[in-house]
């Protein structure tokens, strides 16, 4: 059992910069490198130590910070042990650099991904996607934050920006009684990879020092299996559940922000909130975890994730978010038009298992061939709905389509108040749900995954593929 909670400040990773700019036929691009590589992390005092493998040899990998408008090229280059390929969760990246599973970059290897950074600012992250080993990799290491700004944003009235907006990176772990991994793939793990440790950007449940005054959090869920509902207490009076603000999503801000008092995460989804601590100062107070989420299995200390330390007084210059408050309207979100009538469904997929024990999407799983699994082609420019269902067996899935983004709605199961004003491009399909979602399939043909993002799922071949194609189907 790990003992030392809360005793370790949350590592921040370093900002990735680019390494030169190029101009090709009138373009200008930053260039990047990111060298895969493993490294070795003491989790606990006295064993061994864990051997990963991350982006630049840090787990997370180096955060990037991305401007709307600037395209970016980053040659990943793999000195690992495994083949990867490198999806950029979020981006309406190409087909070719959008992380195909089989895609693969052998040890030894580079690619050259190519990003289009056109999208209004949000938090992406950028992660492994290789064929049958993504829990393996992304577990090991392969995951990092990929965060894009834009004008509007930064300028965004009462929101946190700079030092004061901290990307949480939330992954739930399994170590041997040596103090190494547990490792999904030798373990032979088929459902579900749960973890009795909870990290944030890597270490296990850490403390982070803060002043009396506003923060901005981009959650992340990167683990593989675990999904959180996540509440704010102050430690000396901890059944009182404080709220605090959701202003963002998977694709950026929400058309307003919405105070709440609990925050539902699952794998994949990226939500960011403001935290006022001006109230607090002198106090400790907990990011913690409910009990009993989803299908997920708790351990004794699953239930907390993240302290804050809060000082006394402010010190430094003034900032300008403190003085200010969020606006009631925080962005025109471009909603997929028109709204579909609640009971159109265009497509509807079922998350299931199968007899012999695999994981699959109307029966189908990805090792069926390249064929048999492009289960739709929707039409460039067109508006769908489609009905996600939980196939049963007490499961929970949540879905990543990839290239599009969403919005939920018409569902079975109430769709909570931030998630009326967000736009996603991950559904948490929880327990015995049916969610339905209206998209525009835009702006590029081509070839796409569709996937749970329980990655166990996900590697027992839960993913199938659509062809954005500019024929009628
Ligand atoms: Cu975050 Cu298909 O992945
Ligand atoms: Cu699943």
């Amino acid at each position: 059992v790990y003992k030392n909670l809360f005793q370790v400040p949350l590592p921040i990773p370093p900002n990735k910069e680019p390494l030169r700019t190029i101009t090709s036929n009138g373009t200008q691009f930053d260039y990047y490198e990111v060298e895969i590589r493993s490294l070795e992390q003491q989790v606990y005092p006295g064993l061994s130590k864990a051997e990963l493998i991350g982006y630049d040899g840090v787990a997370p990998g180096p955060t990037f910070h991305m401007t709307k408008g600037r395209q970016a090229v980053v040659r990943f280059i793999n000195h690992g042990t495994q083949a990867n390929s490198v999806h950029l969760h979020g981006s309406y990246s190409r087909a070719p650099f959008d992380g195909w599973a089989e895609d693969t970059t052998e040890p030894g290897q580079y690619k050259d991904y190519f990003y289009p950074n056109g999208q209004n600012a949000r938090t992406l992250w950028y992660h492994d996607h290789a064929i049958d080993h993504t829990a393996h990799n992304a577990y090991f290491g392969q995951a990092g934050l990929y965060i894009l700004h834009d004008p509007d944003e930064l300028a965004t009235p009462g929101l946190p920006q700079g030092d004061d907006d901290v990307g949480l990176v939330l992954a739930s772990k399994r170590y041997n009684s040596d103090g190494t991994l547990w490792d999904p793939d030798t373990n032979g793990e088929v459902t579900s990879l749960w973890g009795d440790v909870i990290h944030v950007n890597g270490q296990p449940w850490p403390y982070l020092d803060v002043e009396p005054r506003k923060y901005r959090f981009r959650f992340l869920d990167a683990s593989v299996s675990r999904s959180f509902q996540i509440y704010l207490v102050a430690d000396q009076q901890d059944t009182v559940r404080l709220p605090f603000t959701v202003v963002g999503a998977d694709t950026g801000l929400l058309e307003k922000p919405v105070s709440t008092s609990q925050l539902d995460i699952s794998m994949a989804e990226r939500w960011e909130v403001v935290v006022d601590f001006s109230s607090y100062a002198g106090q400790n107070l907990t990011f913690k975890n409910n009990r009993n989420v989803g299908a997920d299995q708790d351990y004794v200390d699953t239930d907390k994730i993240i302290r804050f330390v809060v000082s006394s007084t402010t010190t430094g210059p003034a900032r300008r978010w403190d003085s200010e408050s969020l606006p009631t309207k925080l962005r025109t979100v471009p909603y997929p038009p028109p709204a579909k009538s609640a009971t159109q469904v265009d497509r509807s997929f079922t998350f299931g298992r199968s007899g012999s024990g695999g994981w699959t999407i109307n029966g189908v799983t990805w090792a069926i061939g390249p064929d048999a699994r492009v289960l739709a082609k929707p039409q460039r420019g067109n508006v769908e709905v489609w009905e996600l269902v939980d196939g049963g067996g007490g499961w929970s899935h949540p879905i990543h389509i990839h290239l599009i983004i969403s919005r939920k709605g018409g569902a079975r199961n109430a769709v909570l108040p931030y998630e009326q004003v967000a736009l996603k491009d991950v559904v948490w399909l929880n327990t015995g749900e049916t969610v339905r979602v209206i998209a525009r399939f835009a702006p590029w043909d081509g070839l796409y995954m569709f996937h749970c993002h329980n990655l166990i799922h996900e590697d027992h071949a839960m993913m199938a593929a659509f062809n954005v194609t500019a024929l009628t189907d």
